[in-house]
């Protein structure tokens, strides 16, 4: 096989973590450009540890060093990102890493001339649903710093796309889980505080009346869909990687509670919510990335609970 190699930003991270023994087994070498601020040292240290993965430890706001790691490399994923709460709390910061990281990254590829680039888009560009199942062509209303760079990014690479040639797929990740995610993560924090509190014997605390709900995908599928965007003969869209299915805030409170295995009910506490219903429709990656779900939430849910140990 020809030397393939990964340009992977923020490949410390939570996902990044699912998604580069898959690269490997299929042959990529991966070099990770990360400035480790939430990157997991030990986990970073084990890939490098294989001879099949490089850490570099730089900041996508500088684009002289992003131009001179991805030199060699043939395909990018582009996951750096501060999170959807650090934007709102320091606009500044995120416009800063997400828009000018996104555009260091996107120009630099184009001018490697890289065969594919990966880049993590969110649902969340969609912001409030107009219906369910969310499509690819709905319109777009992105709510926060986070969400607006999101968008841009995907704008950008139309830009580069049209300017320079580049191959690209936007992956508009749902609300992703599994084992190793931060506990402050934006949406699916709420998963990690119902199982530490069920683990303690409390009931679960439920924002607003728990019917908000979220398309919950396992991030070990999620991770296969990267791998297929890098490789997918069609390129140049955003595509949804989601379940389908919206599982509300009181049924994960009762899959939780059922899984954790203990004798409680649901606390309900009135609070407003940034967007109230997600589901994906996830047409156009069956289509183009011939991908499918595998892990149903029941499942996915017992087995985060039992990687707690
Ligand atoms: N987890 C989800 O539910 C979800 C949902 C939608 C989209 N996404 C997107 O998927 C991607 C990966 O998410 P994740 O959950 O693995 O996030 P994560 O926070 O675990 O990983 C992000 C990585 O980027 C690194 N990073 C941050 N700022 C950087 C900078 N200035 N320069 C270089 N590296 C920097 C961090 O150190 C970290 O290792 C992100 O782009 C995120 O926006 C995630």
């Amino acid at each position: 096989m020809p030397d393939r190699r990964v340009f992977f930003t923020g490949g410390g991270g939570f996902i990044a973590a699912h998604t580069i023994p898959l690269l490997t087994e299929r042959g990529y070498s991966v070099r990770i450009f990360d400035n480790m601020t939430r990157g997991d040292r030990d986990r970073v240290g084990e890939f490098v540890a294989t001879g099949k993965v490089e850490l570099v430890e730089a900041d996508v706001r500088y684009g002289g060093a992003v131009r001179e790691a991805i030199r060699g490399c043939t395909h990018v994923i582009h996951f750096a990102t501060v999170s959807i709460n650090k934007s709102i709390a320091d606009p500044h910061e995120s416009i800063d890493i997400n828009m000018t990281g996104n555009h260091n990254v996107f120009a630099a590829a184009a001018a490697e001339g890289v065969q594919r680039l990966v880049f993590a888009s969110s649902a969340s560009v969609y912001g409030e649903p107009r219906k369910l199942p969310m499509h690819e062509d709905d319109p777009l209303n992105p709510l926060t710093p986070y969400c607006i760079s999101k968008r841009a990014g995907e704008d950008l690479l139309g830009f580069y796309q049209r300017r320079s040639g580049l191959s690209w797929i936007a992956l508009r990740f749902f609300n992703v889980y599994g084992p190793g995610q931060r506990i402050e993560a934006y949406y699916t924090s709420v998963i990690n505080h119902f199982i530490q509190r069920l683990r303690a014997g409390r009931p679960p605390l439920i924002d607003g009346k728990g019917e908000q709900s979220m398309d919950f995908v396992h991030v070990t599928d999620l991770a296969k869909a990267v791998v297929r965007a890098l490789e997918s003969e069609r390129d140049c869209v955003p595509i949804n990687i989601g379940t389908g299915i919206d599982t509300s805030i009181a049924t994960l409170a009762k899959l939780l509670i059922d899984a954790v295995g203990v004798d409680v009910e649901p606390e309900f506490n009135p609070r407003d919510v940034l967007v109230s219903r997600r589901a994906a429709d996830i047409t156009r990656a069956r289509e183009i990335l011939g991908w499918e779900p595998e892990i149903p939430v029941e499942q996915g849910m017992r087995a985060l609970v039992e990687s707690y140990g």
